[in-house]
Order: structure tokens, then C-alpha cells, then sequence
């Protein structure tokens, strides 16, 4: 079994889409082995995105991801990091496909409504910055 990071971003938890998230995440195979809600800080958003600190929307994605409460979550399955991308469709949910949870909710490319990890090393690496401490079996 595998896992990966997800968030529900700020934007689908301030329009009521946890729940419905939640469904699909289930629904595709997902077991949530952690999951918590939280209100990133600047500096935790700047940290988690990183690797995106030199590109023009860094900051509009900083200020998007600590708006308000989002909800942290290690999903498991078989092959969870390419899964998880599939049912969450892409980035830019214009160019998602029909059914999966951007297409679903996201808005536009900055308020895409979910992240998840692009590999099995950021997955560790995610799921350490915020489950540090929790033992995730
Ligand atoms: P995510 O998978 O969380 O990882 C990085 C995020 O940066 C990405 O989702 C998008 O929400 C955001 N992003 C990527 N490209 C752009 C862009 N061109 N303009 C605004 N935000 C972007």
C-alpha cells in the first residue's frame, strides 16, 4: 500500500465541498489514515510550496492557501500518488476531465480546490511538514 499528501484548499472548504470531496476521495478507493483541519500561516504555506518560491504566482498562491482553514490528509491505496492526481484531475480545471474533483469544483487554476503530492518522495516529505510526530501505518 502507498501513500499520499492531500489538501482540500481553502476555497472548497469556504464553499461546504469537504464533504463531497471526501465522497470521491472514498468512493475511488482512498482510506483517509490521517486527516485535520488547519489554518496555514504565511510561513507554512511559503514552506510547504517552496520549490515554487522563484515563479510569478508564488505569492498570490500563499496568500490563497492561508485565507482560511483547509483540511490536511494522508490517503492510502495501491499506487496512491498517480491515483490520486487521476481523480483530481488537472491543475487547471478547464482542462480536467469530466468527473473528477476539479473538474467537479475548482474555479480556476490559482483556486483549484485540492493538491496532492507529484511523487512517492514529496509524498514522505509532505506528509512529514505537517503529520511530523504521527505515527501513519
Ligand atoms: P498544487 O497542486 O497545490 O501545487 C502548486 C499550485 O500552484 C497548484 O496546485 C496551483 O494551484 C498553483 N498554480 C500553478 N500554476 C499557477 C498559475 N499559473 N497561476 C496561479 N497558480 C498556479
Amino acid at each position: 500500500m502507498e501513500q499520499t499528501f492531500a489538501i482540500i484548499k481553502p476555497d472548497a472548504v469556504a464553499d461546504n465541498q469537504i464533504g463531497g470531496i471526501l465522497a470521491m476521495t472514498e468512493a475511488a478507493g482512498f482510506k483517509i489514515r490521517a486527516m485535520r483541519m488547519a489554518h496555514l500561516t504565511r510561513k507554512q504555506a511559503e514552506g510547504f510550496y517552496a520549490v515554487h518560491k522563484d515563479r510569478p504566482f508564488f505569492g498570490e498562491l500563499v496568500e490563497f492557501m492561508s485565507e482560511g482553514p483547509c483540511v490536511l490528509l494522508c490517503l492510502e491505496r495501491e499506487d496512491a500518488v498517480a491515483k490520486w492526481r487521476e481523480v483530481m484531475g488537472a491543475t487547471n480545471p478547464a482542462n480536467a476531465a469530466e468527473g473528477t474533483i476539479r473538474k467537479t469544483f475548482a474555479k480556476s487554476m490559482g483556486r483549484n480546490c485540492a493538491h496532492g503530492s507529484d511523487s512517492k518522495e514529496n509524498a514522505a516529505i509532505e506528509l512529514a511538514y505537517f503529520f511530523a510526530g504521527n505515527s501513519l501505518q
